[in-house]
């Protein structure tokens, strides 16, 4: 379906680069809507996307490879402005008889580049006053010579071409990443490319894509019903607050307390969602069949399995009761139907393929509804706050479905849960209130089932023990731990011990991954 927020639109073509989702997120940036696709999808289907422009990604090929990728003709063909990054530069190139030459070694990190005499509109944008910038480079092969018509606008300082164009024709090319963050200003150069380039007027917007969303599910849903597993996450509270936006009381939300919650963590949901905004929201208070199945299970994977199905079949239970549902909506986000696809087409280097609540939407004969599809996780936040949802709950940390079942070691128990839940709501003021908590990607405290010694008073204690952990890291597969003051990490720790009766030992976790994990289970 396309309205006006899609009629302008990027089309990046994937040739495999570890960069390709930062393109899509800058073009995102300059209020474009863009798909990625892979480098080979279909003629018919590029032609029936009627891109604004084109925007080839870097790979980790060679243009010289026997089986290089390559994009069909008609791609240079459809008269719509086209950016090569790096192995989309060397692309171009040979599809215009230039010439690229092959490299044994890579070129990797910071660089820096130059205009030449030739600078353009577009590069002045990423070489503003001196002509002189740092860019982010991850190359083997480069252009030697640019194919007829094209200018040579920067040169890296050992003279590799970092840039040409042909603006007779709309065709640029850069060596270098302007996706990555890294590279100075090169945000304000897809930027420029994507509005001044490619002429795009920033249709694509947090409010207007609320607006088209909203009316999108009034109209697919009509006088139908719609059932929604609230956790109290970013992505199923912004589809909470959309659709209730958008049909009001035909949506119906289920809100399962597992027992493995945070302190408030359910009154705070039923606040917001339910006294607050008004929408319809079952709470399911299921603690004591979570508790009772996770009964004397140490291993952790045996642990998320239980916690995984009971979620499953007591969210199914309750659907059950609900009349008249033909929906399910869910949460899912671009970059789960991105890797979808890449795990399909085998184009994904970090394959991970999506899954319904557990199979429910086909057992239950429900059709799916996935407002946020189309959305990363940035765009999901600016949707939440535009929709009115609290900062405290769009910025909030990532907390793992199986919750507390993995930051209690061994077998869940409730008195541990509780012991849990009261030290972690101490770390987290703290953190609030010295201003770290955004600071840090991730912080949680993990509770130890053993016993160590402690003076208390005049006498002896013989108590629990908990770790803190907080972390710094962008995607969650590498980190490192975060660099907590020490006045504050006592504070802290004073704090939970005197406040706490049953925990006596607060430590601190100084574990990077790799080699440890951001959970400890
Ligand atoms: P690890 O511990 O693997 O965690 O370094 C990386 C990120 O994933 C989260 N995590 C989970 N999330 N179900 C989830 O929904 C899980 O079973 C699970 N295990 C880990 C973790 O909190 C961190 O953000």
């Amino acid at each position: 379906m396309t309205n006006e927020i899609h009629a302008e639109r990027i089309l990046i073509l994937d040739f495999g680069s570890q960069y390709t989702q930062l393109i899509a997120r800058r073009v995102r940036e300059a209020h474009t809507y863009c798909e990625i696709h892979p480098f080979n999808m279909p003629v018919d289907e590029i032609k029936s996307f009627k891109p604004m422009g084109i925007i080839l990604s870097g790979g980790h090929q060679s243009v010289y490879d026997d089986n290089a990728r390559v994009v069909d003709s008609i791609v240079f063909e459809l008269g719509v402005p086209i950016l090569g990054i790096c192995y989309g530069m060397h692309l171009l190139t040979r599809h215009f008889a230039g010439e690229v030459e092959a490299s044994a070694t890579r070129e990797y990190g910071h660089a820096t580049i130059n205009k030449t005499a030739a600078a353009s509109d577009l590069f002045d944008t990423l070489l503003p006053g001196s002509g002189e910038g740092s860019v982010w480079m991850s190359h083997g092969d480069h252009v030697t010579t640019p194919p007829e018509g094209f200018d040579i606008v920067a040169k890296s300082q050992n003279g590799i071409v970092a840039g040409m164009e042909d603006t007779d024709r709309g065709m640029f090319a850069v060596q270098f990443h302007p996706e990555v963050n890294h590279t100075q200003n090169g945000d304000a150069f897809v930027d420029a490319f994507i509005n001044r380039v490619c002429g795009c007027n920033g249709l694509w917007t947090p409010a207007s894509f609320v607006e088209y969303e909203t009316e999108h599910a009034r109209q697919i849903v009509g006088d139908d019903h719609v059932l929604l597993g609230l956790s109290g996450g970013v992505d199923s509270s912004v589809v909470a607050a959309l659709l209730h936006r958008a049909i009001g009381d035909k949506l119906t939300c289920v809100f399962v307390d597992n027992g493995l919650l945070r302190l408030n963590e359910g009154d705070e949901v039923m606040a917001t969602f339910a006294q607050h905004m008004g929408v319809k929201v079952i709470r399911v208070d299921a603690q004591d069949m979570f508790l009772s199945r996770l009964k004397g299970i140490t291993d952790p994977e045996e642990k998320r399995k239980i916690i995984g199905h009971t979620f499953i079949e007591v969210f199914e239970t309750e659907a059950k009761k609900i009349a008249g549902v033909t929906w399910l909506a869910q949460g899912t986000i671009y970059p789960d139907v991105i890797e979808s696809a890449g795990a399909k087409s085998g184009m994904a280097t970090n394959i991970k393929s999506h899954h319904n609540v557990g199979g429910l939407p086909e057992r239950m004969g429900l059709k799916l509804l996935e407002p946020l599809r189309e959305l990363f996780k940035d765009e999901v936040r600016n949707a939440g706050l535009e929709l009115g949802l609290p900062e405290r709950m769009i910025f909030r940390h990532p907390f793992p479905g199986p919750g507390l079942g993995v930051r209690i070691l061994g077998e869940v128990k409730k008195e541990y849960a509780d012991l849990l839940r009261r030290a972690d709501a101490i770390y987290m003021a703290e953190l609030y209130s010295s201003g770290h908590y955004y600071k840090t990607a991730q912080a949680f405290t993990v509770f130890l089932p053993v016993k160590s010694v402690g003076v208390m008073g005049d006498g002896r204690s013989y108590d629990y023990v908990v770790a803190l952990r907080a972390v710094e890291t962008k995607d969650y597969m590498t980190a490192t731990a975060y660099p907590m003051p020490h006045d504050l990490l006592s504070k802290i720790a004073n704090r939970i011990i005197n406040e706490v009766k049953g925990i006596n030992r607060v430590t601190y976790d100084i574990t990077s991954k790799p080699p440890g994990t951001i959970e400890w289970e």
